[in-house]
Order: structure tokens, then sequence, then C-alpha cells
């Protein structure tokens, strides 16, 4: 029986049923585990990075059953049974990638690298909800990812190329 003083420490696991990239994929996980710790502890997909505590850099972004969001705000638990995209998946088997992970590169839209993942996911979210999208609405759409060293410049330059590509 839990006593007050230990019921938050106690945990469950839970199986947690995804399709990742379009394989299916199920783990038993702590049922206190962050989406973003399921992603990258158990199914090794370490693409997705961490950035902060506070849900505020992004680069934890994935796609959840089509919209981004931010992995480290969501537990696995409560993402039981969802449509999972993961920068990993963005490119063919050839190894041709997205026309947005094109577009960072040919823009230079990424220096270090680290918020990059969270950039594209939410590059591509964007593009797919609002084509249209002015430099002004892309600015405001990546507010919620944080780039510490590469000037924004060239990233807005990458998402308008990678939103080209995308709808050409
Ligand atoms: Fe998720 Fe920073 S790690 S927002
Ligand atoms: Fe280094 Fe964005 S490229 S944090």
């Amino acid at each position: 029986m839990c006593s007050p003083a230990n019921i938050f420490l106690e945990t469950e696991t839970m199986l947690v049923q995804l399709t990742v990239n379009g394989k299916p994929v199920q783990a038993d996980v702590p049922d206190n585990t962050l989406l973003v710790q399921m992603i990258r502890d158990t199914l090794h997909l370490t693409g997705t990075h961490v950035g902060c505590d506070t849900s505020q850099c992004g680069a934890c972004t994935v796609m959840m059953n089509g919209n981004a969001v931010k992995s480290c705000s969501v537990l696995a638990a409560s993402a039981n049974g969802a449509d999972i995209g993961t920068i990993e998946g963005l490119a063919q088997q050839d190894g041709t990638l997205h026309p947005m992970q094109a577009a960072f590169k040919e823009c230079h839209g990424l220096q270090c690298g680290y918020c990059t993942p969270g950039m594209v996911m939410s590059s591509i979210d964007l593009v797919n909800k609002n084509p249209d999208a002015s430099e002004q609405e892309i600015r405001d759409s990546l507010e919620g990812n944080i780039c510490r060293c590469t000037g924004y410049q060239n990233i807005v330059r990458a998402v308008q190329t990678g939103r080209d590509a995308m709808m050409a």
C-alpha cells in the first residue's frame, strides 16, 4: 500500500503501442515515461533531441497524428495508438532527403544541427497547414523552436525553399 510520502514516486508500466514512421512498435514503459523518452531511449530514434526541461525549445518536435507536437510534453501512455513521425522517417529509402531537409541543407539553415530535426518537423507541419504562409507567419510559427547558433534569416529562407519544393 502506498504511504502518502511515496505515492508520487511509485510507477507502473504500461504497454504503449504506436506506429512510428509507418512501422508498428510496442513497448512496456513506466507510466510516467515521456513520449520523447520512449522515442529516444526505448526505440533508439535519437534524431529527436531534448534541448530543455521546460517545453520551450522545440528540439523534441515530432508529428503525432498529423500535427507537430513537443514530445517532451506528451506522456507516452497518452500517445498510445498514435501515428508518430520522426526525422528518421522523412528521407526516402535510397537516402534522398525530404524537400524540407534538402532546403535546410541548401540554404545553410543549420549550424550545429541540434535544433534542426524539430525545426524541420515544425516547418513541414506549417507547410501542410498553411502553404501560403508569409515570411512573418513563418517566423511566428517557429516561435516554439529555438535555435541558439544559426541566424533565423537562413532558417526562414530554408522554410520558404522547402515549401516551394514540397508544393512543386
Ligand atoms: Fe521539448 Fe525542449 S525538449 S521543448
Ligand atoms: Fe545549432 Fe540551431 S543549428 S541550435
